[in-house]
């Protein structure tokens, strides 16, 4: 045991970090493999483990960090997921509600991979049009599809009726 004990000199360097004298802060301590989702809009980080499916009860290593500070005057949230690589279709969902939002894949502690999310010009398949009347929704086989008027706040126009989507339609439907 006493070899693992922490000696003086690793206190007193763990409390300069811990400071965050420049040193890079985490959270929580690192994950070996898995996928970080950070720079997820303030107060969104729910909204990202439901999209992945997450409620708790899978068993996966989830932590979460929610209004921690940014850039200068700017909050963020971060999703840690251990393990867990994401779908490309749960990256397009995210592009929905955190457009500013970058996945970083952690392969043996290290970022080996970082995607900026993007939210294309017009999006198909993955939200359905909220107008009972719209002949997406008439039984045809017509994909729902939607151009993007605003990335944030999100606006989206279907391409087939008057109907206008905002960030809470989307969510109601993840
Ligand atoms: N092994 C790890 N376990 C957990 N989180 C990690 C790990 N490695 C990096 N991170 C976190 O992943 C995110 C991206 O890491 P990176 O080292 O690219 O930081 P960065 O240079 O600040 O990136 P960005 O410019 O995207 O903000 C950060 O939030 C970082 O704290
Ligand atoms: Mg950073
Ligand atoms: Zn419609």
């Amino acid at each position: 045991m006493s070899g693992k004990e922490l000696r003086v000199k690793d206190q007193i360097e763990i409390v300069k970090l811990s400071k965050g004298s420049g040193a890079k802060e985490l959270y929580v301590k690192k994950i070996r493999n898995g996928s970080v989702i950070d720079h997820i809009s303030a107060g969104h980080a729910l909204d990202v483990l439901k999209i992945l499916g997450i409620g708790g009860g899978e068993g996966h290593i989830v932590s979460v960090a929610m209004n921690v500070s940014s850039k200068a005057d700017s909050k963020k949230d971060i999703v840690k997921v251990e393990n867990r690589e994401l779908k490309p279709g749960e990256v397009d969902k995210i592009a929905l509600i955190a457009p500013s939002a970058t996945i970083n894949i952690i392969r043996d502690y290290e970022v080996v991979e970082k995607t900026r999310v993007k939210l294309p010009d017009s999006i198909r398949g993955i939200v359905r049009c909220a107008n009972p009347a719209c002949v997406s929704n008439a039984g045809e086989p017509v994909e729902p599809k939607f151009l993007v008027e605003r990335q944030d706040p999100l606006r989206l126009r279907c391409f087939y009726c008057v109907r206008i989507m905002e960030k809470q339609d989307v969510l109601k439907q993840f």
